[in-house]
């Protein structure tokens, strides 16, 4: 999965417009509700709610430019959609808008959500299953212990960068880079490119006038991971995808690392953001961590049920004509998988004020053969991520008022722009690791030229004649890279 684009997301507050509203349900041609703009950003759970009251679990709504789609809203045919893969495709090309003129690829914002791509996420059957076996192999063959020793080095490395400010803006301090930093680092890439790709990876989904620069960044990236692990390569996942049976062309290798980049990042960052956001706001879930009613990976599971990283899941297309939720859906017609609503359904929570300790059948991850392949990974990052932060600032507090906080909002996720928190300023901890920043001047892995839009601070070369400058500590060269914006 690789989260939208954003050419149509908003920045918005987290008041709701008041119902009667007309920016509370938009509806386009035949009377369809429009899921983007309106109510689909402001309220998508009351949204959600509205169209199943109105349609039952399969509701007809109308995407970006006024493209018809399928929204699954019950969850046992969320489940059932995304089970049959004969019934319903994953390949986009299967779907009718392309030939009746229904999009621009050219201009539609849809495309990076619903075209084709030479990935797993593209593909059915036994192309599928060629593909997804490669990315498990990469996935699987590190043991969760490892990965949980990168993380707490990670986490403990960016508190360092702030702790001693006694406040801190936890989305774009914290929660975005520590995944972003486990996940280059899993990939292969120096411990270096975690920030840069950070920033890359922000400015691609605003689509900002310089995300094709940070696209291509990533892409650049990439494709130096590529190079650099064919001549000596390591336990890493890009070496894993070049040396599998499954003979993956250097496309499909580059289309996949960007793939386990772009859908681990965003969608986990968004975890860690929802998770820290309930514990600073709402104090019946600080309590129940606090007194230990509730573990993390509890805490962690409940919003997953609550707030599904990506609430909206493109897509799959009808393989033929058939009847789903009691609606006709006809062959090439394009579903899209409601998580988000299909989580709160009361055929399977009748009460979703009652905890889900414990359980872990909600569908933010999918379900099926496409069933999301890092979800251990997700929530390892999560749950390590977020106990070292609160064990180390157990006294953080929201440092604004809930009601101004805002969201990044579209038809498939929900994004906290900001968490700006408080807390008593305490000395960095050092945290026992010797150089985590390679040296220059030998070129990274991974790592080309900072991007136009950031300022990079070059290290400052040594002057001729004169005693090298001390090089700064790697405490310095992080927080300098996690400052470029
Ligand atoms: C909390 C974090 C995450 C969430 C909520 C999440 C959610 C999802 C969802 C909903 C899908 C779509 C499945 C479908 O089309 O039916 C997916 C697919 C995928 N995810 Fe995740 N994901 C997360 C983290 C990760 C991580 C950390 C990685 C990699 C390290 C990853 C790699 C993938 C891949 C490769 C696919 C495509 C699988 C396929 O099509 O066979 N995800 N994820």
């Amino acid at each position: 999965m690789t989260l939208p684009p954003a050419e149509h997301t908003a920045e918005l507050p987290g008041a709701i417009p008041p119902p009667g509203c007309p920016a509370h349900v938009a509806t386009g041609p035949g009377g369809a509700t429009r899921l983007y703009g309106g109510a689909a950003e402001t309220d998508p759970m009351g949204l959600y709610e509205e169209l199943r009251a109105k349609h039952g679990p399969v509701a007809p709504v109308l995407l970006d430019g006024d493209v018809r789609a399928w929204l699954v809203l019950g969850y046992l045919e969320n489940r059932d959609v995304a089970s049959r893969p004969t019934q319903f495709s994953r390949d986009p090309r299967v779907w009718h808008g392309w030939r009746s003129g229904e999009i621009d690829p050219a201009t539609s914002p849809l495309v990076p959500m619903i075209g084709w791509r030479p990935d797993c996420v593209c593909a059915d059957g036994e192309e599928h299953q060629r593909l997804r076996g490669a990315v498990t192999a990469g996935l699987s063959q590190f043991d969760h212990r490892g990965i949980r020793r990168h993380i707490t080095r990670f986490a403990h490395q960016v508190i360092d960068t702030f702790c001693e400010d006694g406040e801190a803006e936890l989305v774009g301090q914290f929660t975005e880079h520590v995944p972003m930093l486990t996940l280059t680092h899993l990939l292969g890439m120096s411990d270096e490119a975690g920030p840069r790709l950070v920033h890359a990876a922000r400015d691609l989904f605003k689509a900002t006038e310089t995300s094709l620069a940070s696209n291509a960044y990533v892409l650049e990236s990439l494709a130096q991971l590529v190079d650099a692990k064919r001549v000596r390569p390591g336990q890493d996942i890009a070496s894993a995808l070049m040396a599998h049976p499954a003979n993956l062309s250097d496309e499909e290798v580059q289309h996949h690392l960007r793939l386990i980049l772009l859908a681990g990042y965003e969608t986990t960052a968004n975890l860690m953001s929802n998770v820290l956001r309930m514990v600073v706001t709402d104090p019946r879930f600080r309590g129940s961590l606090a007194g230990g009613q509730m573990t993390l990976p509890e805490a962690v599971e409940q919003v997953l049920w609550d707030e599904p990283p990506l609430m909206v899941c493109p897509g799959r297309w009808a393989n033929g004509d058939t009847t789903l939720g009691g609606q006709q859906i006809k062959a090439g017609d394009m579903l899209l998988l409601g998580l988000a609503a299909g989580n709160v359904d009361e055929a399977i929570r009748p009460d979703p004020s009652t905890p889900v300790h414990h359980n872990r059948a909600h569908l933010s991850f999918s379900a099926g053969t496409h069933e999301c392949p890092g979800q251990d990974i997700g929530r390892i990052i999560a749950d390590t991520g977020i106990d070292i932060l609160l064990t180390r600032l157990p006294d953080i507090a929201l440092s604004i008022p809930e009601e101004d906080l805002t969201w990044r909002s579209s038809t498939w996720a929900r994004h906290l722009t900001a968490l700006p928190v408080s807390f008593a300023a305490r000395a960095p901890q050092d945290f026992d690791v010797p150089s985590p920043l390679p040296a220059p001047p030998a070129p990274s892995v991974g790592t080309p030229a900072a991007p136009p839009w950031q300022s990079a601070e070059p290290e400052p070369a040594p002057e001729p004649e004169r005693r090298p400058e001390p090089r700064p500590s790697w405490r310095t060269r992080l927080r300098r890279l996690l400052r470029l914006r």
